[in-house]
C-alpha cells in the first residue's frame, strides 16, 4: 500500500518570531512511518516542525502551519491507499501574521489575540475517501470513548486511536483503538513502536 501519515504539531505564527503550537513530539507519527516501511509499504510522511530523524526509506514532506499541511495532504491523499492522521493540528490560528515584531503597549496588563478557526484537515479530505482507509487520533481528558467515537464518525474515519495526555512526548503509552463496528481494543503501557506495528497490521 501507499500509506500517508501526518505527524507532529502545527505552528501558527503571530509575527516573525512568535507562534501558537502544542506539545506534540511527532514520535507516534514517526514510529508509524517506520513500522509501515518495515512492513514493505510505500510511505509518505507529512511532518510538522519536530526534531526527529526521517525513518529509512520514507518520503518526508515538512510543513509548518495547518493550512500548509492541508495543501500537501490534499495532493498526497489523491494517490494514497490509506491515511493515518497522527498530527496534532492547531484548531485556531492568529487572524493575521504581522510582518514585524508585535510591539504590545506596556503597562496595559493584558493583550488580546484574535483567533480564526483552522479547517478540519481530516474532515475535509476524508469526506470523499471512497475505498481508502483512514485512521484518526483523539486525545481526551474525560469521557474519552464517547468523544472519540463521535469524532471518528464526524471525520469519516474507519478507526480512531484514543490517547490520554500521558501520551504526549512519552515513550510508553496506553491507547484504546475503536472501530466503526463498535469494537474496542486496548493496549496498555506499550512502546509507540509496538502500537505503530499493530495499527499498520490493522490497516493491512
Ligand atoms: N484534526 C484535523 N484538523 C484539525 C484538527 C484535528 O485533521 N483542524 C485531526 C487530528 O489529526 C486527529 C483528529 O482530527 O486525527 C482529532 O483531533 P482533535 O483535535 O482531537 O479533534 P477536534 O475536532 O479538534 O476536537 P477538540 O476540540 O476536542 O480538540
Amino acid at each position: 500500500m501507499r500509506i500517508l501519515i501526518t505527524a507532529g504539531p502545527t505552528r501558527e505564527y503571530i509575527d516573525p518570531v512568535r507562534y501558537l503550537s502544542n506539545e506534540s513530539s511527532g514520535k507516534m507519527g514517526f514510529a508509524l512511518a517506520a513500522a509501515a516501511r518495515r512492513r514493505g509499504h510505500e510511505v509518505v510522511l507529512i511532518a510538522g516542525p519536530v526534531c526527529l530523524p526521517t525513518p529509512k526509506g520514507v518520503e518526508r514532506i515538512d510543513v509548518i502551519s495547518a493550512r500548509d499541511m492541508l495543501k500537501v495532504l490534499r495532493d498526497q491523499f489523491k494517490v494514497a491507499d490509506a491515511l493515518v492522521m497522527a498530527a496534532a493540528v492547531a484548531d485556531f490560528r492568529p487572524r493575521r501574521r504581522l510582518r514585524g515584531k508585535w510591539k504590545a503597549k506596556e503597562g496595559s496588563g493584558k493583550l488580546n489575540i484574535e483567533l480564526l478557526e483552522n479547517p478540519d484537515l481530516l474532515k475535509s479530505v476524508a469526506r470523499r475517501k471512497g475505498e481508502r482507509k483512514v485512521v484518526a487520533f483523539a486525545l481526551e481528558t474525560s469521557e474519552g470513548k464517547r468523544r472519540a467515537r463521535a469524532k471518528m464518525v464526524a471525520k469519516n474515519a474507519d478507526f480512531i486511536v484514543l490517547n490520554g495526555v500521558a501520551a504526549l512526548g512519552g515513550d510508553r503509552i496506553s491507547v484504546t483503538l475503536l472501530d466503526r463496528e463498535g469494537n474496542e481494543f486496548e493496549m496498555l503501557q506499550r512502546t509507540k513502536a509496538e502500537v505503530a506495528r499493530v495499527l499498520i497490521e490493522l490497516l493491512e
